[in-house]
């Protein structure tokens, strides 16, 4: 007897974004590929088109034959002697979204070193979409520190890491190495395929030029002493990348080096008044200026030609302040409302630690810009040095909250932010502080 509509699993909106996506789902050969074969089924019903790739171990857990009955296509285990003369690079190029669960050692080890040696490996390296990789494995692997640095370098390289849970490992053991439930792993690749769909689909920035300050500036005191701050400049770099692949033309003015978007034009400076000249000089051709850098608000008088002696004592610090940059380009762009030149949106960051709403409101309307990030530091996951932030974006007109999210996130959400002064009718502040 087939089953009847009733009878089939009612479609839940939060995965719709699996209905109709290409999804490869590589199996390696650990005692949690059973657990494969029930997410097999979950993506199946949902309405993804899956292939299924099997590693050599996988197939001493489980069988091709039931995979291959409740995927799409038929399981492929080898790089040679399928149906298909490529299967090494069409499985990748045709996928919208990689899944590996289990992800064993060995499968990392592989992966993060670009090694190749079976068809799941090569359809790693073959893809350009995103992949979601699920480790399990026994605690002490998993804590190793080669399988953590492995890890880390996926990342690094945009690799969607699903952390195993604690719990009961195979041969009685318990600890943190156990496959995340197929439910969460649904639920994951679901929301990386909405992800992905959204940032396809916008290119509002095409034609914009789009300047970015990253980094924390380094302000001398002798030749090999200086100021500095804690910006690692990873959400500089975040609103570049971003900015990049909606299209816009990026100028980024960094203190650091870290990976700038291809194509962008990069400017390396060290101090305040340089950075200034960088932003200064090239703002008047920008459609938006983001100053994401933390820039010193105080340097010192005067650096010493040599390197202070220990012995001579403390040495006094005279500070003088640095150019406001931000406020700076508040006031040109001020000075040249109406007269149709320069007018790029603004965008500043305030880090605070308390206070946070009104203290950026307050440095919307004192610097007079259009887009104030507030950016809570001494909350947990977010600010300096985190991979993920927490923001509150301030304008003239409301606020938009981010809750603790990547950088790549609230990279988006502060160009959707901008982007809205793409249009003459949204309200900013600099003309309401021309007339004060
Ligand atoms: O005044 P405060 O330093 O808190 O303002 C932070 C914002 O102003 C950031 O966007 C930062 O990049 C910018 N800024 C600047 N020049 C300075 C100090 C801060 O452009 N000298």
């Amino acid at each position: 007897m087939t089953a009847g509509p009733a009878d089939r699993p009612q479609p839940d909106d939060r995965l719709s974004s699996l209905r109709g996506a290409r999804i490869v789902l590589g199996v390696s050969g650990g005692i949690a590929a059973y657990k494969a074969i029930e997410l097999c089924r979950q993506l199946v019903d949902a309405g993804a088109h899956v292939s299924p790739v099997l590693t050599k171990g996988a197939l001493r857990f489980v069988g091709a034959a039931t995979f291959s009955a409740l995927a799409s296509e038929p399981a492929e285990t080898s790089l040679f002697g399928g149906a298909h003369p490529i299967p090494h690079t069409r499985l990748g190029q045709g996928a919208d979204l990689v899944v590996v669960a289990p992800a064993t050692a060995r499968v990392l080890g592989s992966y993060a070193a670009g090694i190749s040696s079976d068809l799941l490996g090569a359809t790693l390296l073959a893809t350009r979409a995103p992949v979601l990789v699920c480790p399990a494995m026994h605690t002490e692997m998993w804590q190793h520190p080669a399988v953590q640095e492995n890890v880390a370098t996926l990342r690094r390289r945009g690799v969607h890491i699903l952390e195993p849970l604690a719990g009961r490992l195979a041969g009685g053991d318990a600890g943190v190495g156990r496959l995340q439930e197929p439910e969460a792993v649904v639920a994951e690749a679901a929301r990386l395929l909405a992800a992905r769909a959204t940032a396809v689909s916008r290119d509002d920035y095409a034609g914009r030029r789009v300047l970015v300050a990253a980094g924390g500036t380094r302000e001398p005191i002798d030749p090999v002493r200086f100021i500095a701050n804690r910006s690692s400049g990873k959400q500089g770099y975040a609103i570049a990348r971003a900015a990049a692949k909606r299209g816009a033309t990026v100028t980024l003015v960094t203190t650091v080096a870290l990976d700038p978007p291809p194509g962008a034009e990069v400017l390396e400076v060290e101090t305040a008044a340089e950075m200034a000249e960088a932003v200064l000089s090239r703002a008047p051709s920008q459609d938006v200026v983001v100053m994401a850098a933390a820039v010193a608000d105080f340097r010192p008088a005067a650096a010493a030609p040599f390197k202070l002696r220990k012995s001579d004592g403390p040495p006094e610090l005279v500070l003088e302040p640095t150019p406001d940059i931000l406020a700076e380009l508040g006031r040109a762009r001020r000075a040249q409302v109406g007269k149709g030149g320069f007018a790029p949106v603004l965008v500043g960051f305030a880090a605070e630690t308390e206070d946070l709403v009104e203290r950026a409101g307050e440095k919307l309307r004192s610097k007079g810009v259009d887009l104030v990030v507030g950016n809570d530091v001494a909350a947990e996951g977010a600010g300096f040095a985190h991979d993920t932030n927490a923001v509150t974006i301030v304008s003239a007109s409301g606020r938009v909250d981010v809750p603790l999210a990547s950088k790549r996130e609230v990279a988006e959400a502060v160009l959707d932010a901008a982007a809205r002064f793409f249009d003459p009718s949204t309200p900013s502040i600099a003309p309401e502080k021309e007339s004060q």
